[in-house]
């Protein structure tokens, strides 16, 4: 392993009468199973070497400021009492407060909320929002839950990070298994306990409720838009392009939709049911009603079932992973037909993966930038909020795809004058302002 990609080694040289206090790892991490944390090392060890004198403040990228892990006990519906496993992580808030969503999902790790709410510094800064990043989730598969049983979790977990979050401190959000109700009963809770209603203390709420008109689509309006301008990088042509999109729900739903509307072909999807195919395109609309009545696009009838490992081979000109991490491996890479990858999902793609993708000249746009339409509008609904003043959906629409071009623009000239990827080229662009502003404010005290 070289110098540069092991997530263990120094980043810069420290003083040396201090290295013997200097640990590579906080003690809470098993050097052996760094999970998806070890694969967001790697790729801080990679924009090191482009951080000029900034280098001098990246180890603060391979920290999180703030760790908590939270004990939820809840009454279930049959009486007994069951405990669930939570975690609030805050990475970075040099920039602003913590900003984040919350994921329920029953192989959450700390591992994974850390290396999540790190990827959220970095978007955050990549289109330039003021925010740090953080990350939340419970250990729990919601699915087995009944609905008295999750509003009492959601309420407890929320209550456990009561102390640590809050609007100007940091804002949760929602992630995978988490939706509107979830923020819902959030912001109830948080109000509650304060006292006072805070709709600013989470987003991705009900547009009753504070929530923002254009929040629920946004993260997938966000991929497809940085797809459209790459696309033109590359002479790939969106109508008549075949697309294949992995997970079926807020993000790849509404991508897959919004590439369908201009003319692409979605013709395979993959979720947590199964994998189905069309040679002609999917009818997407009719899919997604299909998923909203019976919770997976297995099943839909006019679409062949074809096996969950085929999904990698086959033909397309756009793969969107948007489910969960690690997918695109060392294992299945050499295998894709895409000639663009665009990560709908968090970390969907690890750094060997990453290699042999790029060695194949299969352009790859990382989560950091092509899902930060999400957080984008969850910052117009914060600033809503703090106005209680809203905008119309036209007017969010506008601005976020504004926002996500010029953040491309931008990402796309430094990889081309830096001769690195796309995710090197956000890390750089993103890593410069954390670590400017770390600068700037000083260590306190
Ligand atoms: N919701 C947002 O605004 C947002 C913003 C940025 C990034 N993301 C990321 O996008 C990804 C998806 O989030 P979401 O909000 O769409 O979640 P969601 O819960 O709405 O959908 C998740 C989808 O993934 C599928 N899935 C789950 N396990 C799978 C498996 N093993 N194989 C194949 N498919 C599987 C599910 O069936 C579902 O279709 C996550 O990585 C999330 O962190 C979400």
């Amino acid at each position: 392993m070289s110098q540069a990609s092991n997530p263990l080694s120094p980043p810069h040289p420290i003083g040396a009468q201090y290295q013997h206090t200097q640990h590579a790892l906080p003690s809470y991490l098993q050097a052996d199973n760094l999970g998806p944390w070890g694969n967001y090392l790697q790729q801080v060890d990679r924009v090191i070497p482009h951080l000029g004198s900034l280098a001098r403040w990246a180890e603060t990228l391979k920290r999180p400021k703030r760790v908590l892990i939270v004990d939820v006990p809840i009454h279930m519906d049959d009486g007994t009492i069951a405990h669930f496993e939570g975690y609030r992580v805050q990475h970075n808030v040099s920039r602003g407060p913590g900003k984040g969503g919350v994921r329920f999902h029953q192989n959450v790790t700390l591992s994974e909320v850390m290396a999540l709410s790190a990827w959220m510094s970095v978007k955050n800064a990549a289109v330039n929002v003021p925010y740090g990043g953080a990350k939340g989730g419970i250990r729990v598969d919601p699915k087995l839950l009944t609905r008295g049983e999750l509003e009492r979790m959601t309420r407890r977990y929320t209550s456990e990070i009561g102390i640590i979050i809050g609007p100007n401190k940091d804002i949760p959000a929602p992630d995978v298994n988490t939706n509107e109700q979830t923020m819902a009963w959030m912001m109830d809770t948080y109000s509650m306990n304060t006292g006072s209603t805070a709709t600013g203390v989470v987003t991705g709420k009900p547009v009753d409720l504070g929530g923002s008109l254009g929040r629920r689509e946004a993260t997938g309006r966000g991929v497809f838009t940085v797809g459209v301008e790459a696309a033109k990088h590359i002479g790939l042509e969106i109508s008549g392009a075949r697309i294949i999109v992995q997970g079926f729900g807020n993000v790849g739903g509404v991508a897959g939709k919004l590439f369908a509307e201009a003319g692409a072909w979605v013709v395979a999807v993959q979720d947590h049911g199964g994998t189905i195919y069309r040679e002609a395109g999917l009818n997407v609309p009719a899919l997604l009603r299909h998923v909203e009545e019976t919770g997976s696009v297995s099943g839909f009838v006019d679409a062949e079932k074809i096996s969950d490992d085929s999904f990698w081979d086959v033909e397309c000109d756009i793969l969107i992973p948007a489910a969960l991490e690690e997918q695109i491996t060392a294992a299945n890479a050499g295998r894709i037909k895409a000639r663009m990858v665009i990560e709908g999902a968090n970390g969907p793609t690890t750094p060997a993966a990453d290699d042999i993708l790029a060695e194949r000249n299969v352009l790859v746009l990382p989560d950091v930038i092509a899902n930060a339409g999400g957080v984008t509008v969850s910052y117009f609904e914060w600033v809503q909020d703090f106005s209680s003043f809203f905008w119309d959906e036209e007017e969010i629409n506008l601005r976020l795809v504004k926002i996500m071009k010029e953040a491309f623009a931008v990402i796309w000239n430094v990889a081309q004058s830096r001769k690195v990827s796309l995710r090197t080229a956000t890390f750089i662009v993103a890593c410069q302002r954390i670590l400017r502003t770390r600068e700037l404010r000083g260590l306190y005290p």
